[in-house]
């Protein structure tokens, strides 16, 4: 049976004083046994969230991670690196990182392919933007996102894979628990019945039990409602 699972993308903010607290608050919630819960801190306070969550149930993940082991890298963090300060999770592919930072599918199932090598759990995020929604074209960029990491070797279900439709990201526009649905259960015959599919894209307190009691949604995947641990806390208690 797959595990309910609920991770937070804390994305670049915050104040290493602040994700301090923010862990604090996280790791005291009252948090249902039901739940696998991590936050992703800012890469740079990960060893600062991870003394904080230590001996708790809130797992350590990150936003992202090199596809590459070692080497002239500048700037860049790898795999083994990550596993060494107690990192479980890693996001790879977020939205963002395709956006804003050219990630191309290869470049992404590289550093799944990178972050299994190392024992991490992958996450992998895929989602279609408006304009490929409005298109019809919504299963066409999932099942492309997806395949780039089929040929992989026993890729899933090791890998965690976030659905997260581009326009519902920070944008207050939510996908409705059907059109997730929807995708999700196309997701699920790509990557077979034991994976965890999370939903991500302006999940909040309020709209969180409804899109969790759908069958193939199995958690989700947090920005904004996860910067505040009361909020973050009653979403991950509103899977089913
Ligand atoms: P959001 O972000 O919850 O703020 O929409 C989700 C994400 O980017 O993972």
């Amino acid at each position: 049976m797959r595990a309910p699972l609920v991770i937070g993308n804390w994305k670049m903010n915050g104040s290493l004083a602040s994700n301090i607290e923010l862990a604090k608050a996280v790791a005291a919630s009252n948090l249902s046994d039901n739940v696998q819960v991590a936050v992703c801190p800012p890469m740079l306070h990960v060893s600062a969230v991870a003394e904080q969550i230590k001996g708790t149930k809130v797992g350590l993940g990150t936003q992202t991670l090199s596809e590459h082991d070692n080497g002239a890298y500048t700037g860049e963090i790898s795999a083994n690196m990550l596993t060494e300060m107690g990192v479980s999770y890693v996001l790879c592919g977020h939205s963002e990182r395709r956006a804003l930072f050219g990630e191309t599918d290869k470049q992404v199932a590289d550093k799944v392919k990178a972050a299994l090598a190392a024992g991490l759990t992958p996450v992998l995020c895929v989602g279609e933007t408006d304009a490929e929604r409005e298109a019809g074209e919504t299963l066409a960029v999932i099942e492309r996102q997806i395949r780039a990491v089929l040929d992989l070797q026993d890729v899933f279900p090791a890998t965690v894979v976030a659905y997260e439709p581009v326009w519902a990201i920070g944008t207050g526009k939510t996908a409705t628990a059907e059109q997730a649905q929807a995708v999700h259960l196309f997701i699920r015959t790509l990557v077979g019945s034991e994976t965890q599919i999370l939903y991500g894209g302006s999940v909040k307190a309020t709209n969180a039990g409804e899109l969790f009691a759908m069958a193939d949604i199995d958690g989700g995947l947090i920005g904004g409602a996860a910067l505040d641990a009361t909020s973050f806390a009653a979403i991950c208690n509103a899977v089913r």
